[in-house]
């Protein structure tokens, strides 16, 4: 892209049928701007003019609730936004913006309440803003305007009434700061060839959107936006325009935090891959856009609806706060969910890059075309896109196996929060989600990975044309518009009514309601002695006490799929606590196998001699169970064991088959389990000998990757067994298999004496880095860091960032704390997963605790609180804790910081001390028979 131009073009490819207008296009802008960034001397707060008024606590007026009157609802924008990307003489980065707004009154009413977040209003005599009546209708006087900080409003009382069906123009004019904050239009710097870049790009979801213009920002008001946006081309002198200007058409009817608009001068790939010049010039877009095309086709097919707008955009931002966002036809990522270098990228990159990819996509029609209606609704909306990924990825992919992988992903990582008594149903009331942080506590693992687990379900049980059936008719009756999740639920109702041969024992509503309105899963249990099925609400916690009531006493309708020896059988239905199914009665030198597939949402459990007899069939010929049933016999086994419901011992046999096996998803769901072993115990007694068994168990699978790559000099060609073999690498060097650590610690001093030739395989990257650094000192620890500073390719700075936490020396680790609070060093986006590597090490979890617990206010503050990161990070520095000691200091840090509050980390701080309680409570009874089972295992 040459200096001057700027695109507003539409491609419209023939998949993407629609010839109307595009939302949003990118705008790409020379500007050569050398100046060196200071740190932003003036809080753009302070320039504020509005009155600010403090909410009184116990008003109940319109303005002091978080959510909009239904008096008024809008049908139009016409916004113009001027960023500048040089500082003004404030040393500040700021935007200007004038903003119409068309709105029909609804009901009689003399108040408009609009959002608007730090944003600077000009003051039209005397007021924030100007009212005009339209067709002939004559607008009232306004009487006084202010901003309502609590729950951001700029709120204008009105000398007379609007009318009922009348439309109004509302125009407001404003500045606001482009700040590097990752939220609403905000800045993004990069080096290029030496030189500082700056682009302007934005982040709505979920309410940063009134940030950039006033607007009523909920997902509900959906309107048309005619956006135009001014920019400078070819040089500038400071504050001296010479550019020009992009107008965009009209949208189609949608939700402002689908709003996205971007200035740079970045260039692009066919279909629409944006990013970096250098990223493109050196291919690393070529990956996404051939995944683009299938997997659009694939959701065309699939929702039976054609691609709803008329262009696709996807760019990849140096500075982004979540992995991606589904904005509607410019959809947002990271630079690593987007950009493959198929020179230094692994395996899994690539893999990250269809997921994100067929998510956000998916994303365009459910979400976007049809939007939930309020927050509450969020798990339909991110559940489902999560799901459906699977099938999009598995579509562009179709050899990755890519569908059983979500059992490792969204199941058992639901599982792990959902059996806690801190948990909570899927939906929530409508009434109970409000602020912004109560909307972005949302984003959390129920919403996506139960809800993707439950809908899979869903489709398992009325199978995938029927699901898809009634999908693509509650796509076309909401079309433009919203819904709440018992649309959805109706129409899959009908597509059931209509089709012969389909028995539900119950509505889908009704089903439904027992995974979606109760928190938990059930465990069932199978007596195969007497044919006896029964389920009980699955507790990680056996005494934890379940204050939430629910209204369906923590029962379930259960679809049990399952399969009696290695045939399948009829599938079950389990509507009461408990009932008799005779087919399950087997006889001694039979087994049952349920949640065949794992298609279902629960675990469970058998009588012993049918678990016996599952243990002795794994050992002799494990093939004849299906390869995700092996994974989840070992995660259940496990986590039956950790619920004190069958004995450990029972749950450490489940791993001595690993002697054989070779598949990736029972070895990663092996590792996690193990991993939290290793978590509880290496610091004990127990290390030693649990160390020496897994030595045992994974030295065959590390010979046999080593024989099939020709000494570790190639990779296996199967996309899974690439996983493997990096499994197999690295819990053979932490186990100390002979030859493994002298191997990788060889390929790290390679590449040390020869930087600029990295003879390291990209899958095997992070394994070897962080042993190395590890094993090292200080040499190695910068020598990493330089790599990290220079890598053009972000998911190969991933590997350095995270490898870097790896190193034993506590002085580096907390200069590496340090870093985090430098964005020079580390940049935002990255600064609590950095923190959180640091935690996962075992000399580096202390620091890192003290480090949060002495920065909390700082942090909490630089994020703000409507920031969805603190959950991930309060549960990655508190994940080893497991003594009283620990305990105790993190009830204290809960009443240390309960002035502050922890934002959408407060549920992951109780999740934290429920697990660290049951931890506590089954290291008592357990560590014990653990060491001697290792001790005699391994002997
Ligand atoms: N809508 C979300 C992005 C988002 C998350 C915005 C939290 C605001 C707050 C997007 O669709 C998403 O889910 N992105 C995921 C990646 C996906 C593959 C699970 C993410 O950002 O991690
Ligand atoms: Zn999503």
């Amino acid at each position: 892209m040459g200096k001057g131009y700027y695109i507003s073009k539409h491609l419209a490819t023939a998949a993407m049928v629609l010839a109307a207008i595009a939302l949003v296009t990118i705008i790409a802008l020379s500007v050569v701007y050398n100046r060196e960034k200071s740190k932003n001397a003036a809080k753009f707060s302070k320039a504020t003019t509005l009155p600010v008024f403090p909410t009184p606590k116990t008003s109940n007026e319109p303005w002091d609730k978080y959510r909009l009157p239904d008096t008024l609802s809008p049908q139009y924008y016409n916004v113009t936004l001027w960023p500048r990307l040089v500082k003004n003489a404030n040393g500040m980065y700021i935007f200007t913006g004038i903003s119409g707004v068309m709105f029909t009154c609804e009901k009689k009413t003399d108040l408009i309440l609009i959002h608007s977040n730090k944003l600077n209003l000009t003051v039209f005599k005397g007021h924030h803003a100007k009212l005009t009546g339209l067709s002939g209708v004559t607008a009232p006087a306004i009487k006084t305007t202010w901003f309502q900080s609590e729950t951001q409003y700029l709120v204008i009382q009105l000398e007379g009434k609007l009318k009922p069906g009348k439309d109004y123009w509302l125009y407001t004019e404003f500045t606001g700061e482009l700040a590097d904050d990752l939220e609403g239009f905000y800045r993004s710097e990069y080096m290029e060839n030496g030189e500082k870049k700056i682009i302007a790009i934005t982040q709505m979801q979920a309410t940063y959107a009134r940030k950039a213009f006033p607007c009523f920002d909920e997902p509900g008001m959906k309107a048309v936006f005619h956006i135009t946006l001014i920019h400078d081309r070819g040089t500038t002198n400071g504050m001296l325009w010479t550019g020009g200007q992009t107008i965009f058409g009209p949208t189609k009817r949608m939700s402002t935090y689908l709003i996205a608009f971007v200035v740079s001068d970045f260039t692009y790939i066919d279909v629409r891959i944006w990013a970096r010049k250098k990223a493109i010039e050196d291919r690393q877009g070529d990956y996404a856009l051939n995944i683009t095309q299938p997997i659009l086709e694939f959701f065309e097919k699939y929702y039976n609806t054609s691609y709803p707008l008329s262009k696709s955009d996807q760019i990849a931002l140096p500075d982004f706060n979540s992995g991606a966002m589904e904005n509607w036809g410019l959809v947002a990522y990271r630079e690593t969910a987007l950009l493959y270098d198929p020179r230094t990228s692994a395996n899994g990159n690539k893999q990250r890059i269809v997921t994100v990819v067929s998510h956000e996509l998916a994303h365009m029609w459910f979400g976007n075309l049809v939007t939930v209606k309020w927050w509450n609704d969020l798990w339909l909306n991110e559940g489902f896109a999560s799901y459906v990924e699977y099938l999009g990825a598995d579509y562009a992919e179709p050899t990755w196996n890519m569908k059983d992988q979500t059992i490792l992903y969204d199941l058992q990582s639901a599982f792990a929060v959902d059996s806690l008594t801190s948990s909570h149903p899927l939906s929530r009331k409508e009434e109970e989600v409000n602020t912004p942080s109560e909307i972005s506590e949302m984003f959390n693992t129920i919403s996506y990975s139960k809800g993707a687990a439950v809908l899979k379900m869903l489709s398992e049980f009325l199978t995938e044309p029927v699901f898809a059936k009634g999908l693509s008719n509650y796509l076309k009756q909401f079309a433009f518009g919203s819904s709440v999740h018992s649309d959805l639920w109706e129409y899959l109702q009908k597509a059931v009514d209509q089709t012969p041969g389909i028995k539900l024992p119950y509505s889908v509503h009704e089903i439904m309601n027992r995974w979606i309105l109760q928190m938990g899963f059930p465990v069932v249990t199978i007596d195969t002695r007497t044919g006896n099925v029964s389920q009980k609400h699955f507790l990680l916690e056996p005494e934890a006490v379940v204050d939430r009531k629910s209204e369906f006493n923590y029962e379930w309708f259960v679809p049990i799929k399952w399969m009696k020896k290695g045939q399948v059988q009829d599938q079950l239905w389990l509507l009461q606590k408990s009932a008799i199914h005779k087919p399950m009665k087997v006889s001694k030198n039979e087994w049952v196998l349920a949640n065949l597939h794992v298609s279902g949402y629960f675990r469970v459990n058998y009588d012993l001699g049918n678990w016996e007899r599952l243990l002795s069939q794994l050992e002799s010929n494990h093939q004849v169970i299906p390869v995700v049933n092996r994974a989840q016999i070992l995660d259940d086994a496990f986590n039956l064991a950790r619920a004190s419901i069958i004995n450990i011992t029972l749950a450490l046999r489940t791993t001595k088959y690993l002697l054989h096996e070779r598949e990736y998803i029972p070895w990663e769901a092996a590792l996690r389990n193990l991993n939290y072993f290793f978590q509880l115990f290496d610091r004990s007694e127990v290390y030693g000998a649990m160390q020496a068994y897994l030595k045992k168990q994974v030295k065959p699978l590390f010979e046999y990757f080593g024989t099939i790559s020709s000494n570790w000099t190639t990779v296996p060609s199967g996309h899974t067994d690439q996983f493997t073999q990096i499994i197999a690498l690295s819990l053979a060097c932490s186990t100390g298999v002979e030859g493994c650590r002298e191997l990788t610690r060889s390929w790290f001093k390679k590449w040390m004496q020869n930087p600029p030739n990295n003879a390291i395989h990209p899958n095997l990257r992070s394994t070897v880095y962080c042993n190395a650094i590890a094993a090292g000192g200080a040499e190695e620890w910068n020598f990493g860091w330089q790599m990290f500073q220079k890598a053009t390719v972000a998911a190969e700075a991933v590997k350095l960032r995270s490898a870097l936490a790896c190193t034993k020396v506590p002085w580096l680790l907390n200069r590496y704390l340090e870093y985090t609070m430098n964005p020079e060093k580390i940049r935002k986006q990255d600064a609590t997963s950095t923190i959180g590597y640091i935690a996962s090490n075992i000399i580096g979890q202390p620091l890192a605790w003290d480090f949060i617990r002495a920065n909390w206010d700082y942090f909490f503050k630089l994020y703000g609180t409507g920031s969805f990161i603190f959950s991930g990070l309060i549960r990655d520095v508190t994940y080893r804790f497991c003594t009283p000691f620990e305990l105790s200091q993190l009830k204290r840090f809960q009443k240390d910081n309960a002035e502050t509050g922890f934002g959408s980390g407060t549920q992951a701080l109780q999740q934290a001390i429920e697990k660290t309680t049951a931890k506590i409570k089954w290291l008592e009874g357990n560590k014990e028979p653990v060491l001697q089972w290792f001790l005699s295992e391994s002997a």
